[in-house]
């Protein structure tokens, strides 16, 4: 193993889209930003440097940071923002890991502009667990608004409604062919009898997206950096944060097909039904040649939804075994969801908000693993509830007084304790997906059903053989998933909805696991150029 280094510098740029112009801020001058290669157990060392005015951390979504939670990102959790003229360097090794998975900015929505893949091959001299594609293909889905993501964000906060959806979808940075405006489009060139790997990244802020191609299946390989057992679908569901390989046979006649994105179940309130395109192009192709077009799914397939998250199963094998812990210390029930409050500054008098169980949880102004590392007290309180405060149907008509609190709450756990989490779908104001994020672990996808969980016949069908592993999890509509995990990481990792709107409103908290008594069982020290609140 080795040690790469990468420089990162934040910069605006004035870009063009649905024949518009806005600046934004980029890194390198790039959107999507430039790509991080590195091999299983390489250093990975990235010094990021912030030109602009606005303050910018980096986080390594899916990177285990295996005590080096100084370098995760997560703005007031692990760290103070990179201020302007600042830099602050990155530095993380890649244990236990190959695959797919993405950077992004982690304050604010910055991310809408600010992300970019991370690719990590196996060690040198190990291949891969299926059979080696000719090519591989980074796609990245986006979303693009022509006003300025801040201001967008801002505004809704005010007003206590939904900010506005997107204007288009993006693959690598291009909107599809757009009504009013012509763009080219992201466009595929295969070779007829090839196999590619397809890493596809959802970076997307508010959306989970279905991801087709016109008359070819994929074999799904990977997820989340984690292999799984290969199987064939011709729609692909991915929600934001998420990654997933995917291997395309180049079978079809030569010729042009239609690539198509489409949400999912987006908020009832803001509905977003934009569909965006490329093209998959076969060298060879004539001239003006006919495109093969797609069927797309509806915006609430949720049957296919549901199809492509059974069919994940980890690989399991003899070289990567699946260690779903078997014993639980802690059980825990999260009830998520977005509801209302009153509010009498608000348009409507009512504000949107999110929780879990009942706490919207409340950004700090001094980072988190700051507070625990140097016993700084007053910055948040150990008390996160491990189950709601009380118990309701929650996929039913919600109860009248459902007012959240406000708080700065986090969750502790010993070194090492195996966690269950519940993670219930409440419908307050609509049934919705949330597709949820663990920092700083990879967790077992061990079951998940529909309406209320039921404690005592459920787990008689969890997957404890082999379940997928990941590190975001769509908890399905109106119904609940069960993760676990080990927590042998020392630090404080976040927990959130990765909808960007969802986590604005509240939908996140902490987990902070104390150090262990063994040698290599504690977080390292912070680096000296942490940057300070
Ligand atoms: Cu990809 Cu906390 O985020």
């Amino acid at each position: 193993s080795i040690i790469r280094h990468y420089k990162f510098d934040l910069v605006k740029k004035n870009t063009t889209k649905l024949c518009a112009s806005k600046p934004i801020i980029t890194v390198n001058g790039k959107f999507p930003g430039p790509t991080l290669y590195a091999r299983e157990g390489d250093t990975v060392i990235v010094r990021v440097v912030n030109h602009v005015r606005d303050n910018v951390t980096i986080h390594w979504h899916g990177v285990r940071q295996l005590r080096t939670g100084w370098s995760d990102g997560p703005a007031y959790i692990t760290q103070c923002p990179i201020k302007t003229g600042q830099s602050y360097i990155y530095n993380f090794t890649l244990t236990g890991q190959r695959g797919t998975l993405l950077w992004h900015a982690h304050i604010n929505w910055q991310r809408a502009t600010v992300h970019g893949a991370i690719v990590i091959l196996p060690k040198r001299g190990v291949v891969y667990p299926y059979t080696k594609p000719d090519k591989e293909a980074i796609i990245i889905l986006g979303e693009w608004w022509k006003s300025d993501v801040e201001t967008v964000v801002n505004q809704a906060m005010q007003s206590g409604t939904p900010p506005n959806v997107s204007d288009a979808h993006t693959i690598n940075g291009l909107p599809g062919p757009a009504t009013n405006c012509s763009s080219k489009g992201y466009t595929l060139h295969v070779e007829s009898g090839k196999k590619y790997l397809l890493r596809i990244i959802n970076a997307a802020l508010n959306e989970e997206l279905f991801f087709k191609i016109a008359g070819h299946k994929f074999t799904i390989v990977e997820v989340d950096a984690s292999y799984t057992k290969p199987f064939k679908t011709d729609t692909i569901f991915i929600g934001p944060g998420q990654t997933t390989n995917a291997i395309l046979k180049a079978d079809q006649q030569i010729g042009k097909y239609i690539i198509a994105i489409s949400p999912f179940m987006d908020t009832i309130v803001a509905t977003d039904n934009q569909i965006s395109t490329g093209i998959l192009r076969y060298k060879g192709t004539p001239k003006f040649p006919p495109t093969t077009l797609t069927t797309i799914p509806p915006r609430n397939a949720t049957p296919i939804t549901t199809n492509f998250l059974d069919s994940l199963k980890s690989l399991n094998s003899k070289e990567y075994p699946t260690k779903v812990p078997l014993t639980i210390d802690h059980s825990l029930l999260f009830a998520i969801g977005v509801g209302v409050n009153p509010c009498s500054t608000c348009v409507n008098g009512t504000r949107v908000v999110a929780d879990i169980n009942n706490v919207s949880f409340v950004m700090p102004t001094t980072a988190l693993l700051q507070a625990h590392y140097y016993n700084i007290s007053g910055v948040f309180t150990y008390d996160f509830p491990g189950k709601p405060p009380n118990s309701y149907n929650y996929t039913g008509t919600p109860p009248v007084n459902m007012q959240t609190i406000n708080g700065t709450k986090v969750y502790k756990l010993a070194y090492n304790d195996t966690v269950q989490i519940v993670l219930q779908g409440t419908s307050i104001i609509a049934p919705e997906s949330h597709p949820t994020h663990l920092h700083g672990f990879n967790f077992y996808a061990v079951g998940k059903g529909l309406g209320n969980y039921d404690p005592k016949n459920d787990p008689k069908s969890f997957n404890l053989v082999d379940p997928v592993e990941r590190n975001t999890i769509s908890v399905p509509t109106a119904g609940w998933t069960a993760i676990r995990f080990r927590a042998d990481n020392p630090g404080v990792w976040f927990l959130h909805c990765h909808l960007e709107v969802h986590t604005t409103w509240g939908l996140k908290m902490a987990f902070l696991v104390e150090n262990g008594k063994g040698p290599n069982e504690s977080i390292l020290p912070p680096p000296s150029d942490l940057p300070k609140c």
